[in-house]
């Protein structure tokens, strides 16, 4: 591999102690933290000991022998890699005897290696072939005819990476690396001795083991035993850039391994501060999707959306978009038309779309898809705490001693944090889960839950006043804490409220299906058990009290001192890439950027003068008012930049109904989806490989996003909306997305010192970054709470509407899976659907066999605002009058069963509740006949438009 590819390896874990230690390594003086390996040592000193079995993302396990030393006044030949360094040490790293010893270990490991370095795919990029260069082994004595390994079986299975046996030197690094850092524990060294070889599960193929294909495993192997299959076609890659994985809120910072303009892999960063060189199936493998066959790269249009598209130009696409929605607006008003920003986006994109709305359509018709995921978390944080974000960066679990989940799925949903929790819950933190499912983590290898609330869904917020009145009423409360940093008056009227008998856990143990004795237990535990932190996700937010959960989650850390330090903190678990930076950039039709009401004249007029407008004091619509006014015919064009509202929003047919309701709606993604069957214009899309941006993770940590290829449309999505506000006679001349965050951070006071410069120094920064902050704030409300004393806030329980009744007897709640993402639209065009090919309906035994449903069969499920069908799965995972599903394909419908109901404070769709009923079914529903109708006419449209374009050229 070229150089600059390679980074450098320490061998062993850095250590952390207050205590330093120098000793002497070649004549070297170098002076390290108390429990640093000498391997380690050494490499600070700039020498390199020759290693095969460490490396510095994994313990040392001391197998290969190759980096043994010498130690004066020590017998014998210490390993580098196990051996600590000590004050005063003398060690040589290299004499003769060492020279010798290291000789023979890799004439043992190559007389059992197939030596077709020349055509092996790990060529130029493999540890072996390196260590017998270092180690100047030139000729092998025992020869190649004994007993060897040569003719074992390649492993296939897994559609990423191959399993190349005849490769293995058995130097545990997949394995370690599969326990360590993952923590998933697929892999075992079966077999002693000569026999000893790396196997899956119980000597199984890849892909019916345990194994989630995070790629740890292939990351650590030194050699081309566990090799990416793209590397295996492509060759090695010649050049890299470092950008940040385009899927889930965790923001892994991953290498763009390239050839030419072709990704040849994606590696995790190493020094990516949120992932430390981590990843999972989706930001290692499920890249593919940009280079799809599906994708839709000339722009189009029609008048009605029973017309074939017409392939026209970018300028042609472009006026027609602008003319129409001028029209509209003659025509309907001002406010009639608007624009949605996906959290899919870059912050420099979204930033723009509410700009263009805000200055170009002269209105606050902008929202974003966090509208229907973490708008309550937004609301709840900043009305107890002062900001909407979560408190610390993820590496501060590693100081929590207690952890509560609740109402998320790390392990699917933010599967790099999950591995950076469970190693946390393996060295003893204690782990409290509440979720109406026994999700993953409740019980995995080496952990287990210390108490699984296993809740009615829709009652979060009877569960944390509960937690809360246990905390209160037998004396758990950090009352220095409370009497210093928090508001008296709020806190007094708080603690009246929860220790009422009525929201004791006995009292509200019929409404939660909790037990009150583990209620009790959980609360003290949370309360007394050291740094406790809290981890929420979709599962808190959308309900109808998401918003008064997110601040019942607020009272509960403040009530127990548990915010401003390091191992606590209240920490929303963003789902896409860019959620919190969607929020942060003004992407909500009541805010500018940075959380700022469009109400506040000081603010408007900063942004007035910025661009040159009159803005709007009112706040605009949200997605779902946009829907009821379409449907009043009041608004009649949107601009829809990267979300599939059609797919995403609950009650598919009445988002269908509005659409159908528009004069244009204007589309702009990667690919034609459910929203884009209801378009005039299609604006094609770039991926993230395509364009420079920036994504803010939930950590509140800002990482770029790096142009690795040119766009396959020739514009980057910001372009594309600098093109249409051009169009409509409000101009943008940004030369590059850098300018554009140069613009936020000027207009932004949590911003102001947000540079790409200072990314690009960094590495990444976590917002407030300004004068006060000058590279960033990764723990939040140290002193004191951002709006100055925190704020106790009263959670009434009001039940959902949403009941349980004969006719719907059932509570349905959704999620997702590891393999897939949000509407599928990306994973669903890679292999990851190996994994998940379709959704399926999980359900109790007793309500599959009361149903007299079994494994696999089809199965209705009616809400009373549609049905759909979908195959069962029969799990114990879930509890008795609860059924779950996930949303990743559109021809399941999920959402044609979820209702209109939201949160009270964010209009949040309550996913998470849904009354149901399930039955036996043999054929589709009517929506889903409806849907493949509505699906064929479309495909055939557009088929229409390859033809035209082909008689056209
Ligand atoms: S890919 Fe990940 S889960 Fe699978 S065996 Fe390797 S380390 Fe373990
Ligand atoms: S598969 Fe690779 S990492 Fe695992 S033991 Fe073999 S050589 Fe080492
Ligand atoms: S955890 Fe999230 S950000 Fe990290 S690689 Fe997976 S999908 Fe990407
Ligand atoms: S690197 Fe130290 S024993 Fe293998």
């Amino acid at each position: 591999m070229l150089d600059h590819l390679k980074e450098t390896d320490h061998g062993t874990p850095r250590r952390e102690s207050e205590i330093e230690v120098t000793l002497e390594i070649d004549g070297n003086l170098v002076t390290v933290p108390k429990g640093t390996s000498l391997m380690r040592a050494a490499v600070d000193a700039g020498i390199q000991v020759p290693k095969l079995c460490a490396t510095d993302s994994l313990e040392p396990f001391g197998s290969c022998r190759l980096c043994l030393v010498e130690i004066d006044g020590r017998k014998g030949f210490p390993a580098s890699c196990t051996t600590p360094a000590e004050p005063g040490m003398k060690v040589r790293t290299q004499t003769p005897k060492l020279q010798e010893l290291r000789k023979g270990v890799m004439e043992l490991y190559i007389s059992d290696h197939p030596l077709d370095c020349l055509t092996c795919s790990a060529n130029g990029n493999c540890e072996l072939q390196d260590m017998a260069g270092v180690t100047g082994l030139r000729n092998v004595r025992y020869g190649f005819d004994g007993a060897n390994h040569l003719q074992s079986e390649k492993d296939e299975s897994n559609p990423y990476f191959t399993y190349d046996a005849s490769k293995c030197i058995v130097c545990n690094r997949c394995v370690r690396a599969c326990e360590e850092t993952q923590g998933t524990f697929a892999l075992t060294i079966s077999g002693r001795g000569f026999e000893s070889r790396v196997s899956p599960g119980m000597d199984e193929p890849f892909m019916e083991s345990e194994c989630v294909s995070c790629g740890a495993c292939v990351e650590a192997c030194p050699t081309a035993t566990l090799q990416e299959k793209s590397v295996i076609w492509l060759g090695q890659p010649e050049h890299s850039a470092i950008t940040t994985c385009a899927y889930c809120g965790v923001g892994c910072g991953f290498k763009a391994e390239m050839k030419g303009n072709e990704v040849v892999r994606m590696v995790p960063w190493k020094d990516g501060a949120a992932n430390d060189g981590h990843s999972c199936v989706k930001g290692r493998f499920a890249w593919g999707y940009a280079t799809h066959t599906d994708r839709i790269t000339t722009p189009m249009i029609r008048k009605k959306i029973t017309d074939p598209w017409q392939a026209v130009s970018w300028e042609e696409a472009i006026g027609y978009a602008a003319s129409e929605f001028k029209r509209i607006q003659a025509k309907h008003g001002r406010d009639s038309i608007g624009g949605i920003v996906s959290s899919r986006c870059s912050n420099e994109e979204g930033y723009l779309v509410q700009k263009l709305v805000r200055a170009a359509f002269g209105n606050n018709n902008v929202d974003t898809c966090a509208r229907v995921c973490h708008s309550p978390t937004g609301y709840g944080l900043k009305q107890t705490l002062g900001e909407s974000a979560g408190t610390q960066t993820f590496r501060s679990v590693e100081q929590a001693d207690v952890i509560l989940v609740m109402g998320a799925n790390p392990t699917d949903g933010h599967p790099v944090f999950a591995s950076r929790m469970k190693k946390r819950l393996r060295e003893g933190a204690k782990l409290i889960v509440i979720d109406p499912r026994k999700i993953d983590i409740v019980k995995s290898p080496h952990i287990k839950a210390a108490h699984h609330l296993q809740l009615r869904p829709g009652t979060n917020v009877a569960v944390v006043t509960a937690l809360a009145h246990v905390i209160a009423t037998e004396g758990l409360m950090a009352e220095a804490f409370i009497a210093e940093r928090c508001d008296d008056k709020s806190f007094s009227e708080w603690r009246a409220f929860v220790s009422r008998p009525e929201n004791s856990p006995e009292a509200t143990e019929a409404t939660t299906g909790v037990p009150a004795a583990q209620m009790r237990a959980a609360a003290r535990l949370y309360a007394t058990g050291g740094n406790s932190a809290i981890y929420y996700g979709l599962g808190v937010t959308e309900h109808s009290q998401g918003s008064t959960t997110v601040m019942g989650i607020a009272n509960l850390a403040m009530c127990t001192g548990n915010v401003g330090r390091e191992g606590v903190g209240v920490n929303p678990l963003r789902g896409q890439n860019n959620v919190q930076g969607s929020c942060d950039i003004g992407s909500f039709p009541h805010e500018l950027p940075g959380y700022r009401h469009v109400s506040d004249t000081t603010v408007r007029n900063e942004f007035e003068a910025a661009w040159g407008v009159t803005l709007q004091s009112e706040p605009g619509l949200r997605i779902p008012n946009m829907f009821d006014a379409a449907i009043d015919g009041t608004f009649m064009g949107l601009y829809c930049e990267g979300e599939d509202i059609v797919q995403s929003d609950p009650d598919t047919q009445h988002v269908a109904h509005a659409l159908e309701a528009m004069e244009c709606i204007v589309v702009q993604d990667l690919f034609l989806n459910e929203t884009a069957k209801y378009a005039h214009v299609f604006l094609p899309g770039s991926s993230f490989l395509e364009k420079d941006g920036t994504f803010t993770n939930a950590e509140r940590r800002i990482s770029r996003v790096r142009k690795v290829m040119p766009p396959k449309a020739q514009y980057a999505d910001w372009e594309v909306t600098m093109l249409l506000s051009n169009a409509l006679g409000y101009p943008m001349n940004y030369k590059h997305p850098k300018e554009i965050m140069a613009e936020i951070a000027a207009l932004t006071p949590t911003f102001a010192g947000v540079s790409y410069e200072l990314i690009d120094k960094l590495g990444s920064v976590q917002w407030p970054c300004n004068a006060a902050a000058p590279n960033g704030t990764p723990t939040m409300h140290i002193d004191q709470f951002v709006r100055g004393k925190g704020k106790f806030i009263i959670t009434q329980y009001v039940a959902s509407d949403e009941k349980v009744t004969r006719r719907f007897p059932l509570l349905l709640t959704t999620g997702r899976i590891l393999s897939q993402y949000n509407v599928g639209a990306q994973t669903r065009r890679t292999e990851n659907n190996q994994w998940h090919s379709e959704d399926r309906l999980e359900i109790h035994p007793v309500d599959a066999e009361d149903r007299g449903i079994t494994d696999g069969d089809w199965v209705g499920i009616q809400s009373r605002a549609g049905d759909t069908v979908l195959r069962a799965v029969v799990s114990e995972r879930m509890q008795p009058g609860v059924v779950y599903t996930t949303f990743h394909f559109p021809e399941s419908g999920a959402n044609v069963i979820t209702t209109d109901n939201s949160d009270w404070a964010t209009n949040c769709p309550e996913y998470k509740v849904t009354a149901v009923q399930v039955m036996p079914v043999s054929q589709p529903s009517d929506w889903q006949r409806e849907f493949s109708r509505f699906d064929k006419v479309q495909a055939d449209l557009l088929q229409q438009r390859h033809a035209a374009e082909v008689v056209g050229r």
